[in-house]
């Protein structure tokens, strides 16, 4: 029997992918990219952004038709980041999904955006239950607790920013490009860790705080201007970098004490961290239990791990009505309510 064709629309920040899956197989994975766009103003530009997906829609879904050599008429089931993300973004590839699930009078599945960071560790291997997900973007921060597939646990979250957003501040004020998780992780490479700095929530709680990082890097900068001194850039990001990885990597050690775990995966921009990807594997090996480290390619956003987890929720009989809107705050713990 023909397993279904896949097609699936991720914009739910600043890039517009399309990609096409069958039976877990990646046919194409198309991505145009609006990072350089939103850099001239320090951040993502939530209109600027609609705007662009609006443009390069188009010009993406027939790139991922051309490159996995189908035809619209060949796709059996079309999918789409509902959520979490920036609203007028998501709405752009949800209208557009919604238009070719009617034209082509084909099931549409909503897709959580941070479940299928998870899910892209399956291109890797498969993932084995009880799993810790360490999701890691410039939105969220989570520790989710897996115990079978498609069944996610919140366990401990960020109290006030996201890591990857923190990072993004942080390079702002050191005057580093945007977004600022690769150029502090690279100057942190060629640093040492001499400034101190604040531990938030260094506490028996698997909660997280980025804020006070944020604002202590804030305060030491100005006041360093002030007094008229120099800043060791690369040792206050070598400090920065030890700090805000240090607290996932304590608080994942936390969770691994407390809940039985057979496997570890990484999820969401941040995965990308050099320290991070090193360090858990290390706490992971350590305890002997498995561990999957994404491609860099599947830390950023992109359609294949919306098209997979697609996949996967339509087996599972998980399809909505075209009434379908977006969720900019969708829980991962509900990604199978989608009913407005
Ligand atoms: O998953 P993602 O696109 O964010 C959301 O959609 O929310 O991840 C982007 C975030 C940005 O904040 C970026 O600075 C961060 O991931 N990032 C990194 C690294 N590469 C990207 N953070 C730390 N170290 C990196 N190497």
């Amino acid at each position: 029997m023909k397993q279904p064709i896949v097609l699936a629309i991720e914009s739910s920040c600043d890039e517009t992918g399309v990609a096409i899956v069958q039976e877990g197989r990646l046919l194409s994975n198309a991505v145009s990219t609006q990072v350089a766009i939103h850099q001239k103003f320090g951040g993502v530009m939530p209109e600027m952004a609609s705007r662009l997906h609006t443009e390069n829609i188009t010009m993406v879904l027939n790139e991922a038709l051309e490159n996995a050599k189908v035809k619209l008429e060949d796709i059996d089931v079309f999918a789409v980041t509902r959520g979490p993300g920036l609203i007028g973004a998501l709405h752009v590839g949800l209208q557009a999904i919604k238009t070719l699930a009617a034209i082509y009078d084909k099931p549409l599945v909503p897709v959580h955006h941070l479940a299928a960071h998870i899910y892209a560790n399956e291109f890797v291997k498969p993932l084995v239950f009880p799993l810790l997900a360490i999701v890691v973007s410039g939105g969220n921060t989570e520790l989710v607790y897996m115990k079978e597939h498609l069944d996610f646990q919140i366990i401990g979250e960020t109290r006030d920013d996201a890591v990857g957003e923190c990072y993004d501040k942080v390079a702002r004020v050191l005057g580093l490009p945007y977004p600022g998780g690769l150029p502090i992780d690279r100057l942190a490479q060629t640093g040492t860790p001499t400034y101190k700095l604040p531990h938030p929530l260094n506490d028996d709680s698997l909660d997280l705080s980025y804020s006070g990082l944020k604002t202590a890097i804030i305060n030491l900068v100005h006041h360093t201007k002030q007094i008229g001194e120099e800043i060791h850039l690369a040792n206050l990001c070598a400090s920065f970098q030890q700090r805000a990885i240090g607290m996932i990597l304590e608080k994942s050690q936390l969770a691994l004490d407390r809940y039985p775990v057979q496997q570890v995966v990484l999820a969401g921009g941040v995965s990308a961290n050099s320290l991070l990807r090193q360090q858990i594997k290390v706490m992971a090996e350590t305890r002997g239990i498995d561990v999957i480290i994404p491609p860099m390619w599947a830390c950023t956003d992109n359609a294949a791990m919306i098209a997979l987890l697609g996949e996967r929720l339509y087996h599972k009989g998980v399809v909505s009505d075209l009434s379908l809107g977006a969720d900019p705050g969708w829980s991962i713990e509900r990604i199978t309510s989608f009913n407005s």
